[in-house]
């Protein structure tokens, strides 16, 4: 009953082009136009198992090649899916009004153990207008015929009900099949014929093919339109196939045997119910049946694979990346990436430029510094040289035992926390002189002076060296100085209890300030400006007598200070011109005639600090608040009146007699004669001071001319 025809072998035009050879290395990829991808193969060899070993044959008009699986024609194969297409033949039943007979072609198709027809593409068509067509069907030939049964009725009574594109029964019937159906048969009832319609239709059709490549037609009725569609090669079929049997679990047990041969593939149990499948992983694609088979997908290139990203897109294995650019933002897939900053590209130039332009800001500034250090350094050692510094290091050096130091500046600097002002302990025309210590320990006074004499500046060191070869017990010791800098500055021992200035016009006010403390203050002055006069070698004239350059230490003991550089006695016209020294009120009229500094000029300055120490006034004085009055001066008027006394100072007044009183004013109006030449010495005035002292302790010495002769 079932006839089997031989297949019409013609060339399948309008093929897609095949993709990259998915063979066993070895084996054609291709026949004809088809792909032929591993597990199917042409020939044996080439395949994973007969099922899908391949022949290749001519088409019959010999104009091309095409694969078939036994029998069957295959048009492509769906590697991922596991599918296959082939092409079936169509089962027809004809009236021949001639002999008034009906003929039949049946076909069955057993497809072998890997393959099924597929339930959810296919479906079993009838196309006829007085037509019952069965189908029967099987889950597998091992399991014997008879699984499946079931037919189509298609009935039209004219030509004009037919209509095209519906196939809902009129001319035309489809049904589903079930799923796992490896083998089917067609057949017609005999009794629904053509013998009556035969003038519009004779032939009624029945195949099981894809569904949706069917699309009805009433020419299909009235012709044989339907038998041409492929050239007559016949309608396409859906199979689904599996690699063997066994499930996944089953399968993975074996190595050898296990068809996922690829890295990056998984297995994929089949839905049909047995065997399985093999697919490359998300992002890979390529053939997982082969060893390397299953490839990255360049999701970032070409036009199939490409993902869309609007960022920046990188490949990975397996993956990609889609992001945003540096300094962008937004959704990179589909949207757009959006810069974060107005103008990223500027922000970076500025952020570069600005940069840059602080780095060299910063390298220029290091070099200014580091040139600014050199000049620095280089000044420091002219100034030095200027000072006469090397000199006076060389002399330093000749004499041993000498206590004098070149201060470097930045020892200065540290000892006085860099001349800070809480340091300063007093302040004056020429200069400001500070508290230092050292580092050591040692408490130093620090005199800065704000000018210099240009034309002795070489003489400095060597002036220096003489002022620090005084040594007297009532001088201020000069302890060093530093030449280092454009005005030299001077060490000196610094001297506790202020000056005397200090002590007469302010503290005397809260303690009593006895005589004969006075006259020891005096007479210490006095002994001090002699030596500075007589003793030293050269002789030195201070030229700035007067209380406040008079500092007391510790136990009150004078200590004249401030008898500073260039005022040592000056050899000629033009030194003496420089030197205009000297404070209101002590000084020498004299000098103010002749521009002659001589040592009387400070005899003179120190008659009117002993009159500062008797009277307790300033050298120069307020009287009733208003009036400015000249100490000095008061005095010598007042002395001519005879009315000196009135003008003392109580404690004076109290403490002393007549007679040590007149002889205290009596050097003073010595030491503050007009000219020079007529006051005494310092020498002498010291002497006198000395003689007062001790009759103030004594007052009998002085009665008895012998005792002070046995004393001595
Ligand atoms: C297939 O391979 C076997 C051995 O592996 C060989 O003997 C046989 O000739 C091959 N067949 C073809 C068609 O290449
Ligand atoms: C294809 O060719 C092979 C031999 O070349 C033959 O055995 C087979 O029957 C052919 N198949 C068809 C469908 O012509
Ligand atoms: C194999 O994987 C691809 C992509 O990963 C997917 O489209 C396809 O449906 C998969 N095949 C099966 C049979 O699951
Ligand atoms: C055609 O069908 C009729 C019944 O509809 C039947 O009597 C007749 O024998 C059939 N013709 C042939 C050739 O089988
Ligand atoms: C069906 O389509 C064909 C051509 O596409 C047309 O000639 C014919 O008239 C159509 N028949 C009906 C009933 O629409
Ligand atoms: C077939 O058509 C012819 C002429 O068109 C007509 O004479 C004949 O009766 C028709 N036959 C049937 C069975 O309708
Ligand atoms: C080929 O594989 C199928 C399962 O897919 C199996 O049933 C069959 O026995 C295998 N044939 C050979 C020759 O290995
Ligand atoms: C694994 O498969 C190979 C080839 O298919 C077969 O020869 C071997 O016996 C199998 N081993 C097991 C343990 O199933
Ligand atoms: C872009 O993709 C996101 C998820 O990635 C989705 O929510 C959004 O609707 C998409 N927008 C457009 C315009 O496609």
């Amino acid at each position: 009953m079932l006839l089997l025809l031989s297949l019409l072998l013609l060339e399948l035009a309008a093929m897609p082009l095949p993709a990259a050879s998915e063979a066993l290395p070895g084996c054609p990829s291709s026949c004809g136009a088809v792909d032929i991808p591993y597990p199917f193969g042409i020939g044996r060899n080439c395949s994973i198992n007969d099922s899908f070993t391949l022949d290749c044959n001519r088409t019959s008009d010999g104009t091309g090649e095409v694969p078939f699986q036994g029998d069957v024609e295959i048009a492509e194969i769906f590697l991922a899916q596991g599918r296959a297409r082939l092409l079936n033949q169509i089962s027809s039943q004809c009236y021949d009004p001639t002999t008034d007979s009906i003929s039949s072609n049946f076909w069955y198709l057993q497809m072998a153990d890997a393959y099924t027809f597929s339930d959810t593409l296919n479906k079993f068509t009838v196309l006829g207008c007085q037509t019952l067509a069965y189908i029967e069907g099987d889950k597998g030939s091992t399991e014997g015929v008879g699984g499946y049964q079931t037919g189509c009725v298609a009935v039209c009574h004219s030509e004009g009900s037919l209509s095209n594109d519906t196939c809902a029964g009129i001319g035309c019937c489809q049904t589903a099949i079930p799923r796992g159906l490896q083998y089917y048969e067609v057949s017609f009832d005999a009794d629904f014929n053509t013998s009556h319609i035969y003038n519009f239709t004779r032939c009624s059709y029945a195949v099981l093919m894809e569904a949706e490549a069917f699309q009805f037609r009433a020419s299909f009725i009235t012709t044989d339109d339907f038998l041409a569609i492929n050239s007559g090669r016949g309608v396409p079929l859906m199979l689904d196939w599996t690699v063997q049997t066994e499930t996944c679990a089953q399968a993975r047990r074996n190595a050898s045997s296990y068809a996922c041969k690829s890295d990056n593939s998984e297995c994929l149990d089949s839905v049909n119910g047995k065997g399985y499948l093999c697919n490359c992983t998300g992002g890979y694609k390529g053939n997982p049946y082969l060893p390397n088979g299953c490839q990255d997908i360049d999701e970032c290139a070409g036009e199939e694979d490409r993902k869309p990203c609007t960022g920046i897109c990188r490949n990975l294995p397996g993956k990609y990346e889609c992001f945003c650019p540096r300094g962008s933002h937004g959704n990179p897939i589909n949207g757009t990436c959006l810069p974060r900053a107005t103008l990223p590209l500027a922000a970076t130039l500025t952020i570069c430029i600005t940069s840059s332009i602080v780095l060299l800001l910063i390298s220029s500034m290091c070099i200014f510094m580091i040139y600014e250090r050199k000049k620095y350094v280089k000044a420091k050692q002219q100034h030095f040289k200027e000072h006469g510094g090397w000199k006076l290091l060389e002399e330093i050096k000749g004499k041993q035992g000498l206590r004098f130091k070149i201060f470097k500046i930045n020892e200065l600097e540290e000892a006085t926390n860099k001349f800070d002002e809480t340091r300063v302990l007093g302040r004056g025309g020429h200069g400001t002189v500070y508290k230092g210590i050292l580092e050591d320990g040692h408490v130093i006074a620090i005199k800065k002076s704000k000018f210099i004499d240009e034309s002795q500046k070489n003489e400095y060191g060597k002036e220096m060296l003489i002022l620090s070869q005084i040594n007297h017990k009532n001088i201020v010791k000069i302890l060093g100085c530093c030449l280092e800098v454009e005005v030299p500055i001077l060490v000196y021992e610094y001297v506790p209890n202020g000056t005397l200035h200090h002590l007469i016009h302010e503290k005397s006010k809260i303690s009593p300030f006895s005589l004969s403390a006075r006259l020891r203050i005096a007479y210490d002055s006095a002994d001090a400006l002699a030596y500075l006069h007589s003793t030293a070698s050269p002789p030195i004239i201070h030229g700035d007598v007067k209380s406040s350059n008079i500092l007391l230490d510790e136990n009150y003991m004078a200590k004249v200070s401030d008898f500073g550089a260039s005022k040592l006695v000056p050899k000629d016209e033009n030194q003496l011109a420089t030197l205009v020294q000297g404070t209101c009120g002590y000084l020498d009229p004299e000098y103010l005639q002749t521009c002659k500094l001589t040592d009387k000029s400070d005899v003179y300055s120190f008659g009117v600090v002993l009159l500062e120490l008797l009277t307790g006034k300033k050298a120069i004085y307020f009287e009733d608040s208003r009036q400015e009055r000249n100490l000095a001066s008061t005095f010598l008027l007042s002395m001519k009146d005879n009315r000196h006394y009135e003008i003392l100072d109580n404690e004076v007044k109290n403490e002393g007699d007549i007679q040590l009183i007149q002889e205290l004013s009596d050097l003073c109006k010595q030491c503050l004669k007009i000219s020079g030449e007529e006051r005494p010495t310092m020498k002498e005035v010291a002497q006198v001071l000395n003689r007062l002292m001790k009759f103030k302790q004594h007052p009998w010495i002085q009665e008895n001319n012998e005792t002070k002769i046995l004393l001595v």
